[in-house]
Protein backbone atom coordinates (compact mmCIF):
# COMPACT_ATOMS: atom_id res chain seq x y z
CA UNK A 1 0.00 0.00 0.00
CA UNK A 2 1.52 3.38 -0.96
CA UNK A 3 1.00 6.17 1.61
CA UNK A 4 1.64 9.60 0.33
CA UNK A 5 1.65 13.12 2.75
CA UNK A 6 2.36 15.83 -0.20
CA UNK A 7 0.20 16.32 -2.29
CA UNK A 8 3.06 17.10 -5.38
CA UNK A 9 3.42 13.59 -4.70
CA UNK A 10 -0.17 12.82 -5.02
CA UNK A 11 -0.24 14.88 -8.63
CA UNK A 12 3.09 13.01 -9.95
CA UNK A 13 1.78 9.86 -8.69
CA UNK A 14 -1.39 10.44 -10.89
CA UNK A 15 -0.51 11.91 -13.89
CA UNK A 16 1.75 8.50 -14.29
CA UNK A 17 -0.99 6.62 -13.99
CA UNK A 18 -3.28 8.50 -16.41
CA UNK A 19 -0.46 7.77 -18.70
CA UNK A 20 -0.54 4.63 -18.85
CA UNK A 21 -4.22 4.82 -19.00
CA UNK A 22 -5.63 4.01 -15.73
CA UNK A 23 -8.96 5.23 -14.56
CA UNK A 24 -8.65 6.74 -11.14
CA UNK A 25 -11.33 6.51 -8.11
CA UNK A 26 -11.36 8.16 -5.16
CA UNK A 27 -12.95 8.02 -1.47
CA UNK A 28 -12.51 11.33 0.18
CA UNK A 29 -12.89 9.98 4.37
CA UNK A 30 -12.00 12.05 7.82
CA UNK A 31 -10.62 8.56 8.65
CA UNK A 32 -11.91 6.58 11.51
CA UNK A 33 -12.84 4.04 8.88
CA UNK A 34 -15.66 1.66 9.45
CA UNK A 35 -17.36 -0.44 7.03
CA UNK A 36 -19.62 2.15 5.34
CA UNK A 37 -16.20 3.60 3.82
CA UNK A 38 -14.68 0.20 2.92
CA UNK A 39 -18.26 -0.33 0.91
CA UNK A 40 -17.52 2.76 -1.00
CA UNK A 41 -13.90 1.60 -1.50
CA UNK A 42 -15.10 -1.96 -2.69
CA UNK A 43 -17.68 0.60 -5.15
CA UNK A 44 -14.96 2.27 -6.32
CA UNK A 45 -12.73 -0.92 -7.32
CA UNK A 46 -15.63 -2.10 -9.79
CA UNK A 47 -15.46 1.15 -11.78
CA UNK A 48 -11.61 2.18 -11.63
CA UNK A 49 -7.82 0.65 -11.71
CA UNK A 50 -6.90 2.52 -8.88
CA UNK A 51 -8.66 4.04 -5.87
CA UNK A 52 -7.20 7.33 -3.89
CA UNK A 53 -8.38 7.50 -0.28
CA UNK A 54 -7.95 10.11 1.58
CA UNK A 55 -7.38 10.42 5.17
CA UNK A 56 -7.60 14.11 6.30
CA UNK A 57 -9.95 15.60 9.24
CA UNK A 58 -10.56 18.93 7.92
CA UNK A 59 -10.75 21.88 10.46
CA UNK A 60 -12.74 23.83 8.09
CA UNK A 61 -15.66 22.04 8.19
CA UNK A 62 -15.92 21.98 12.01
CA UNK A 63 -18.50 24.67 13.46
CA UNK A 64 -17.38 23.31 17.19
CA UNK A 65 -13.11 23.40 17.95
CA UNK A 66 -14.18 20.83 20.60
CA UNK A 67 -15.82 18.44 18.26
CA UNK A 68 -12.76 18.66 15.95
CA UNK A 69 -10.24 18.08 18.62
CA UNK A 70 -12.29 14.78 19.62
CA UNK A 71 -12.59 13.54 16.19
CA UNK A 72 -10.69 9.77 16.14
CA UNK A 73 -7.20 10.13 14.24
CA UNK A 74 -6.58 5.97 13.58
CA UNK A 75 -4.39 6.21 10.74
CA UNK A 76 -2.66 3.02 11.83
CA UNK A 77 -5.94 0.88 11.95
CA UNK A 78 -7.40 3.01 8.54
CA UNK A 79 -4.39 1.69 6.78
CA UNK A 80 -4.53 -2.03 8.41
CA UNK A 81 -8.55 -1.81 6.73
CA UNK A 82 -7.89 -1.07 3.74
CA UNK A 83 -5.29 -3.24 2.74
CA UNK A 84 -8.04 -6.08 3.85
CA UNK A 85 -9.60 -4.70 0.73
CA UNK A 86 -6.45 -4.57 -1.36
CA UNK A 87 -3.00 -3.98 -0.94
CA UNK A 88 -1.58 -3.13 -4.39
CA UNK A 89 -4.56 -0.96 -5.79
CA UNK A 90 -5.40 1.48 -3.51
CA UNK A 91 -3.21 4.79 -2.71
CA UNK A 92 -3.97 6.24 0.61
CA UNK A 93 -3.34 10.65 0.67
CA UNK A 94 -2.88 11.31 4.34
CA UNK A 95 -1.93 14.81 4.38
CA UNK A 96 -1.21 17.41 7.11
CA UNK A 97 -3.35 20.47 7.56
CA UNK A 98 -0.61 22.56 6.20
CA UNK A 99 -0.14 20.77 2.90
CA UNK A 100 -3.77 21.34 1.96
CA UNK A 101 -4.08 25.12 3.46
CA UNK A 102 -0.30 25.91 3.64
CA UNK A 103 -0.91 28.81 6.32
CA UNK A 104 -4.65 29.88 5.58
CA UNK A 105 -6.76 27.64 7.37
CA UNK A 106 -10.22 29.36 6.09
CA UNK A 107 -12.59 28.18 3.83
CA UNK A 108 -14.04 29.93 0.80
CA UNK A 109 -17.75 30.97 0.52
CA UNK A 110 -19.46 28.92 -1.74
CA UNK A 111 -22.84 29.99 -3.29
CA UNK A 112 -24.65 26.04 -3.44
CA UNK A 113 -27.76 28.02 -4.51
CA UNK A 114 -29.57 27.47 -1.38
CA UNK A 115 -28.83 23.61 -0.65
CA UNK A 116 -26.33 24.68 2.34
CA UNK A 117 -28.98 26.62 3.82
CA UNK A 118 -31.41 23.81 4.30
CA UNK A 119 -30.97 20.69 7.38
CA UNK A 120 -27.92 20.31 8.39
CA UNK A 121 -26.77 24.00 6.97
CA UNK A 122 -29.27 25.30 9.67
CA UNK A 123 -27.40 23.62 12.60
CA UNK A 124 -23.82 23.58 11.29
CA UNK A 125 -22.43 27.34 10.49
CA UNK A 126 -19.98 27.23 7.92
CA UNK A 127 -19.63 23.47 7.78
CA UNK A 128 -20.94 23.46 4.04
CA UNK A 129 -18.20 25.93 2.90
CA UNK A 130 -15.54 23.55 4.64
CA UNK A 131 -16.76 20.83 3.09
CA UNK A 132 -17.12 23.16 -0.77
CA UNK A 133 -13.23 23.66 0.38
CA UNK A 134 -11.56 20.63 0.91
CA UNK A 135 -12.98 18.57 -1.41
CA UNK A 136 -12.80 21.38 -4.24
CA UNK A 137 -8.85 21.16 -3.71
CA UNK A 138 -8.87 17.52 -3.21
CA UNK A 139 -10.37 16.73 -6.29
CA UNK A 140 -7.52 19.89 -7.93
CA UNK A 141 -5.08 17.59 -6.70
CA UNK A 142 -6.10 14.18 -7.14
CA UNK A 143 -7.80 14.71 -10.14
CA UNK A 144 -10.23 11.52 -10.02
CA UNK A 145 -12.09 10.21 -12.56
CA UNK A 146 -15.02 8.77 -10.40
CA UNK A 147 -15.29 10.09 -6.94
CA UNK A 148 -17.62 8.14 -4.48
CA UNK A 149 -19.59 9.31 -1.51
CA UNK A 150 -22.21 7.91 0.77
CA UNK A 151 -26.14 8.66 1.08
CA UNK A 152 -25.84 8.94 4.49
CA UNK A 153 -24.52 12.11 4.00
CA UNK A 154 -27.17 13.13 1.32
CA UNK A 155 -27.16 17.10 1.21
CA UNK A 156 -23.42 16.74 1.46
CA UNK A 157 -23.71 14.64 -1.89
CA UNK A 158 -26.30 17.03 -3.41
CA UNK A 159 -23.80 19.96 -2.87
CA UNK A 160 -20.94 18.49 -4.38
CA UNK A 161 -22.69 17.71 -7.45
CA UNK A 162 -23.75 21.19 -7.59
CA UNK A 163 -20.18 22.22 -6.89
CA UNK A 164 -19.10 20.22 -9.76
CA UNK A 165 -21.50 21.40 -11.62
CA UNK A 166 -20.53 25.50 -10.89
CA UNK A 167 -16.80 25.09 -11.45
CA UNK A 168 -17.33 22.43 -14.43
CA UNK A 169 -14.75 19.90 -12.89
CA UNK A 170 -13.79 16.72 -14.77
CA UNK A 171 -15.23 14.31 -12.64
CA UNK A 172 -18.37 11.74 -11.74
CA UNK A 173 -20.12 11.29 -8.58
CA UNK A 174 -21.20 8.57 -7.24
CA UNK A 175 -23.80 8.49 -4.86
CA UNK A 176 -23.46 4.57 -2.17
CA UNK A 177 -26.29 3.71 -0.58
CA UNK A 178 -26.49 3.70 3.25
CA UNK A 179 -24.13 1.10 5.00
CA UNK A 180 -26.27 -0.13 7.81
CA UNK A 181 -26.03 -2.24 10.78
CA UNK A 182 -28.27 -5.32 11.46
CA UNK A 183 -30.21 -3.43 13.56
CA UNK A 184 -30.41 -0.83 10.96
CA UNK A 185 -28.74 1.62 12.37
CA UNK A 186 -26.39 4.11 9.85
CA UNK A 187 -22.78 3.28 10.07
CA UNK A 188 -21.01 6.15 11.87
CA UNK A 189 -17.76 6.46 13.00
CA UNK A 190 -20.07 8.10 16.41
CA UNK A 191 -21.56 5.05 17.17
CA UNK A 192 -18.36 3.93 18.51
CA UNK A 193 -18.98 6.39 21.16
CA UNK A 194 -23.29 5.55 21.86
CA UNK A 195 -23.07 4.19 25.51
CA UNK A 196 -24.91 0.68 25.62
CA UNK A 197 -28.69 2.25 26.51
CA UNK A 198 -28.27 4.80 23.65
CA UNK A 199 -26.81 1.90 20.69
CA UNK A 200 -30.01 -0.12 22.11
CA UNK A 201 -32.78 2.18 20.91
CA UNK A 202 -30.62 4.67 18.01
CA UNK A 203 -32.04 2.13 16.03
CA UNK A 204 -35.51 3.39 16.26
CA UNK A 205 -34.13 6.21 13.80
CA UNK A 206 -34.79 4.06 10.92
CA UNK A 207 -37.59 2.70 12.21
CA UNK A 208 -39.14 5.69 11.97
CA UNK A 209 -37.67 6.69 8.69
CA UNK A 210 -39.02 3.52 7.32
CA UNK A 211 -42.85 4.09 8.94
CA UNK A 212 -42.35 7.34 7.43
CA UNK A 213 -42.20 6.01 4.45
CA UNK A 214 -44.99 4.12 4.38
CA UNK A 215 -47.38 7.08 5.94
CA UNK A 216 -45.90 9.28 3.37
CA UNK A 217 -47.72 6.72 0.59
CA UNK A 218 -51.15 8.05 1.92
CA UNK A 219 -50.83 11.45 4.08
CA UNK A 220 -49.21 14.74 3.10
CA UNK A 221 -45.73 15.65 4.49
CA UNK A 222 -46.82 18.09 7.05
CA UNK A 223 -49.02 14.84 8.82
CA UNK A 224 -45.84 12.54 8.56
CA UNK A 225 -43.89 15.07 10.09
CA UNK A 226 -46.35 16.06 13.01
CA UNK A 227 -46.58 11.52 13.07
CA UNK A 228 -42.83 11.48 13.59
CA UNK A 229 -42.08 14.57 16.46
CA UNK A 230 -45.01 12.65 18.50
CA UNK A 231 -42.74 9.36 18.20
CA UNK A 232 -39.91 10.97 19.46
CA UNK A 233 -41.84 13.00 22.02
CA UNK A 234 -42.37 9.45 23.49
CA UNK A 235 -38.80 8.66 23.22
CA UNK A 236 -36.83 9.78 26.44
CA UNK A 237 -33.36 9.10 25.42
CA UNK A 238 -33.17 10.72 21.72
CA UNK A 239 -34.09 14.07 20.96
CA UNK A 240 -35.33 15.05 17.71
CA UNK A 241 -33.51 18.15 15.99
CA UNK A 242 -35.23 18.38 13.20
CA UNK A 243 -37.23 15.92 10.27
CA UNK A 244 -38.11 17.10 6.69
CA UNK A 245 -39.27 15.32 3.73
CA UNK A 246 -37.64 17.93 0.97
CA UNK A 247 -37.57 17.35 -2.69
CA UNK A 248 -34.19 15.62 -3.80
CA UNK A 249 -32.92 18.35 -6.23
CA UNK A 250 -33.69 21.38 -4.15
CA UNK A 251 -33.98 20.27 -0.37
CA UNK A 252 -36.70 22.40 0.33
CA UNK A 253 -39.77 21.16 2.86
CA UNK A 254 -42.08 19.96 0.49
CA UNK A 255 -45.41 21.52 1.15
CA UNK A 256 -47.69 19.93 -1.67
CA UNK A 257 -46.57 16.51 -3.15
CA UNK A 258 -45.91 15.61 -7.02
CA UNK A 259 -45.95 12.63 -8.40
CA UNK A 260 -43.21 13.81 -10.73
CA UNK A 261 -40.97 15.14 -7.84
CA UNK A 262 -38.39 12.96 -5.97
CA UNK A 263 -38.46 13.40 -1.85
CA UNK A 264 -36.44 11.84 0.75
CA UNK A 265 -37.08 12.00 4.41
CA UNK A 266 -34.43 13.87 6.58
CA UNK A 267 -33.24 13.41 10.31
CA UNK A 268 -30.79 14.46 12.62
CA UNK A 269 -30.95 13.28 16.45
CA UNK A 270 -28.79 13.55 19.58
CA UNK A 271 -27.98 10.31 21.64
CA UNK A 272 -26.82 11.75 24.50
CA UNK A 273 -23.91 14.03 23.34
CA UNK A 274 -23.88 12.15 19.93
CA UNK A 275 -25.69 13.50 16.76
CA UNK A 276 -26.86 11.11 14.55
CA UNK A 277 -28.21 11.63 11.06
CA UNK A 278 -29.94 9.37 8.53
CA UNK A 279 -32.03 9.85 5.39
CA UNK A 280 -34.43 7.86 3.54
CA UNK A 281 -35.79 7.60 0.05
CA UNK A 282 -39.74 8.29 -0.02
CA UNK A 283 -40.53 7.39 -3.48
O1 LIG B 1 -17.98 13.05 4.48
C1 LIG B 1 -16.86 13.28 4.95
O2 LIG B 1 -16.24 12.44 5.61
C2 LIG B 1 -16.24 14.65 4.73
O3 LIG B 1 -17.20 15.65 4.77
C3 LIG B 1 -15.40 14.74 3.46
C4 LIG B 1 -16.25 14.57 2.22
C5 LIG B 1 -14.32 13.68 3.49
C6 LIG B 1 -14.73 16.11 3.37
O4 LIG B 1 -13.86 16.34 4.45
Amino acid sequence: MIIVNSKNKISELVSQLKQEGLKIGFVPTMGALHKGHISLVERALEDNERIFVSVFVNPTQFDNKQDLEKYPRTLERDVELLKTVSDTNIVVYAPTVEDIYSDNVNSTRFDFDGLEYEMEGEFRDGHFDGVGTIVKRLFEIVNPDNAYFGEKDFQQLQIIRKLVEKYNLSVNIVGCKIYREPSGLALSSRNERLKPEYKKTAPFIYKTLKAAKKKFGTKSAAKVTEWVKKQFAKNELLKLEYFTIANIETLKPVKRKSKHKKYRAFIAAYADDIRLIDNIALN
